[in-house]
C-alpha cells in the first residue's frame, strides 16, 4: 500500500491570484512534489479565496463544549478535519501592520480550544511569512508559538521578503535558494522517523497538564477527554506523541 504524506496548508492573505505568500507556496509544493513524486503527495491549500471563516464570537463554546456551533455553518469543520488527517501543517501568512494578516488571526482564533486538546500533537509543523522585512522577528516568534501551543514540531520557520535590496539584486536566486532549503528540510522530516518533541512542546505539555487536572472542576469535559484518551498518565510529552490514542477532535462529552 502506498504511503501517501498528506499536507495542510492554511494562506492568510485576501489577494490569492496576486498573492506573494501564495506564489512561494506554489513553488514550495512543486519543488517537493518534483522529489517525492506527485503520487505520492495529497495537498490541500485553503485561503480566504477558496473557503469561508467566520470570526470567532468569543462564546467559549469550544472550550466547554469541544466544538465551535460555527463548524457547520463555514468551513471550519472541514478545515479542521484536513487539518487532523494531514502529515504537515503549513501556516503562511503576510505581515501586516508588524503581525499576521487579520484573515491567518482569525483562522487561529477558531483553532484556539485545539491548544487545549492538542489532537494534531506528533505532527510537524512550518511557518512561512511574506513581507517587505518588518516585524519579522516578532511575527516569526508568534507563529511558532502559536504551533508549539498546538503541539505542533516546529521544522522550519521564515519569512521570504519580495522588496529588499539584497535578495533581488545581491541575490537574484534568493527565492530558489530558500526554496530547496525548506524542501530538503520537509522532506527530510517526511522520511526519517526522528522525535517530533523538543524543550518547548516539553513544558508546554507539562504546564497544560497541571492545568487541565487542576481545572477538573471547572472544566470537566476537557479533563474527561484528557483522562479518556489517557493523556494524563505521560511523564513527558515524547511519551504521549508516541502512544496511538483516539485523537478526536469534538466529542468533549
Ligand atoms: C495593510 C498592509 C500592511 C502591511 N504591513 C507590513 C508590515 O508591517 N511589514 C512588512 O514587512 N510588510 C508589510 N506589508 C507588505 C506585505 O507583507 C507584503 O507585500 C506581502 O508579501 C504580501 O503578501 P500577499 O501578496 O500574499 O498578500 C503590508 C501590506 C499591507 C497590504
Amino acid at each position: 500500500m502506498k504511503n501517501i504524506k498528506k499536507f495542510f496548508v492554511y494562506v492568510g492573505t485576501p489577494r490569492a491570484k496576486n498573492s506573494n505568500t501564495l506564489r512561494y507556496i506554489s513553488n514550495l509544493l512543486s519543488e517537493i512534489k518534483i522529489c517525492m513524486g506527485d503520487e505520492n503527495l495529497k495537498i490541500n491549500i485553503f485561503h480566504p479565496q477558496n473557503s469561508f471563516i467566520n470570526k470567532c464570537l468569543g462564546c467559549e463554546r469550544c472550550f466547554f463544549e469541544g466544538r465551535c456551533f460555527q463548524d457547520k455553518k463555514d468551513d471550519m469543520g472541514v478545515i479542521k478535519k484536513e487539518m487532523l488527517s494531514s502529515d504537515i501543517i503549513i501556516f503562511a501568512s503576510p505581515i501586516y501592520f508588524v503581525n499576521v494578516s487579520g484573515d491567518m488571526k482569525i483562522f487561529l482564533d477558531r483553532i484556539s480550544n485545539l491548544a487545549h486538546l492538542l489532537p494534531l500533537r506528533g505532527k510537524a509543523g512550518i511557518c512561512i511569512l511574506s513581507s517587505c522585512g518588518n516585524g519579522v522577528h516578532h511575527t516569526l516568534d508568534y507563529m511558532n508559538t502559536v504551533m508549539s501551543f498546538l503541539g505542533l514540531y516546529v521544522i522550519d520557520k521564515y519569512n521570504v521578503s519580495h522588496y529588499t535590496e539584497e535578495q533581488l539584486d545581491k541575490n537574484p536566486d534568493y527565492m530558489k535558494d530558500k526554496i530547496s532549503e525548506s524542501a530538503t528540510k520537509i522532506i527530510e522530516c517526511l522520511k526519517k522517523s526522528s522525535s517530533r518533541s523538543n524543550e518547548t512542546l516539553e513544558i508546554i505539555y507539562k504546564n497544560l497538564k497541571n492545568y487541565i487536572e487542576n481545572s477538573k472542576e471547572l472544566n470537566k469535559n476537557e479533563y474527561k477527554y484528557w483522562k479518556n484518551n489517557n493523556m494524563l498518565d505521560f511523564k513527558t510529552y515524547e511519551q504521549l506523541i508516541s502512544k496511538k490514542t483516539n485523537k478526536n477532535l469534538w466529542n468533549l462529552k
